[in-house]
């Protein structure tokens, strides 16, 4: 039966983290997967997360199905999360979010109901974008093709190419956007040029799809927040993927959603009978733990300022680890200006490294980051910052 099956190529990302395990070298540093570790090089159990577990380890409860949504108030602390929590959007009953697992299973969602919806659109991802993202949305059927997104010889966005793109898109087109934080680059658009992106959406009839996995990474909760807010003044329909693995450290627990924003409570509720399918079909309904801990933080107004100040804590030790790693380049003697590093945001920097410049840090000095060079900088610390200065020192 399965003699004609092919080896799959490992994944671009999470397969380093196979090979990082497998790695001896006792000097070794995974800057390869999107994950924040602390100054001693620790996975992050967030107090406020903690304080909750208290209190469900305190009251154990039994554990039935969940709703094919999800938790109730976890989608709806979501909703306010992503809408604002006294937003028209959530006010009127146009907004629906459902619980997902993890960003991916958000996306998924989404990525399901719009093939159901419009079987032959194309999707549009940034050039670079996530390395799932093709996958994905290939896997739900869809061709894939990507708008202009980096510019390396300005490194930056070379956000005229990105217009152009856009502007060339056939109506119905789905554009997977990243709300903040772009992964892989760190290079964000500005608010203006968020404007314009919004304008062509709309006039080409483009379809929106807002991966927001970085909440909080970039300059904070609400200012991360604000594009959507660009696309409801627009009002345009479209779609939000949140994640909060990353800016609740619960990777593991696979806390994510799907937002979509519709043109009435009415359409919404049709809307949501077909998300409802799509999750049925899948997994059937997501799981209670996670979500649970999410919504109980965010509901909790001390927990939530708890939660605000933790991922304020991330940001601002991420933002302090990409001056280091400029000013230890340069001690150790690299040449080329690397101060492009502090001009990227959230957790990844494109380091313009080649491919094979990456393959010989992996072997030689077991640093790890993706083929692509990108590196996550919110894997570095005190501790391993000199060696992995060192290292690259040695590639580039
Ligand atoms: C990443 O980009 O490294 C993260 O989003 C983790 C993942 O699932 O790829």
């Amino acid at each position: 039966l399965f003699t004609a099956v092919e080896m799959a190529p490992r994944d671009p990302i999470l397969g380093l983290n196979e090979q990082f395990n497998a790695d001896t070298n006792p000097n070794k540093v995974n800057l390869g997967v999107g994950v924040y570790f602390d100054d001693n090089g620790k996975l992050p159990l967030l107090a406020c997360v903690q304080a909750v577990e208290k209190q469900m380890t305190d009251a154990p409860k039994p554990r039935g199905y969940l709703p094919i949504d999800g938790v109730a108030a976890y989608d709806s602390a979501v909703k306010g999360l992503v809408f604002g929590a006294d937003s028209e959007p959530v006010t009127s009953g146009r907004a629906v979010t459902v619980q997902g697992i993890g960003g991916t299973g958000g996306l998924k969602i989404g990525a399901d109901f719009l093939k159901k919806l419009n079987p032959t659109a194309k999707v549009l991802i940034s050039d670079p974008s996530w390395e799932n993202h093709r996958a994905l949305f290939q896997n739900a059927g869809f061709e894939v093709d990507s708008y202009a997104y980096y510019d390396a010889a300005k490194r930056g966005v070379n956000f005229e190419g990105m217009l152009a793109s856009l502007n060339a898109a056939a109506a119905g087109t789905i554009v997977v956007l990243h709300a903040c934080c772009h992964n892989p680059t760190g290079y964000d658009i500005t608010a203006a040029e968020w404007d314009q992106v919004v304008a062509v959406v709309k006039a080409r009839n483009l379809t929106p799809f807002l991966d927001m996995a970085y909440q909080g990474f970039g300059y904070g909760i609400k200012e991360d927040g604000a594009v959507i807010g660009k696309f409801v003044a627009a009002g345009l329909s479209f779609l939000v993927s949140t994640s909060f693995s990353k800016s609740f450290s619960l990777y593991g627990e696979r806390v994510g959603a799907l937002s979509v924003l519709c043109e009435s409570k009415e359409e919404a509720g049709r809307v949501l009978s077909q998300l409802k399918i799509c999750i049925r079909t899948n997994y059937s309904n997501p799981q209670i733990h996670g979500a649970t801990v999410v919504a109980t933080v965010l509901n909790t107004p001390e927990l939530r300022a708890q939660w605000e100040s933790e991922l304020g804590e991330m940001r601002v030790r991420i933002k302090a680890m990409r001056q280091k790693l400029v000013d230890g380049l340069k001690a150790a003697g690299v040449q080329q200006d690397m101060s492009f590093i502090t001009s990227q945001i959230g957790m990844f920097s494109y380091s313009g490294l080649s491919k094979d410049q990456m393959v010989r840090l992996r072997n030689e000095f077991g640093v790890y980051g993706t083929d692509t060079g990108r590196m996550c900088v919110a894997a570095l610390n005190s501790k391993n910052i000199d060696y992995v200065c060192a290292s690259i020192a040695k590639v580039v």
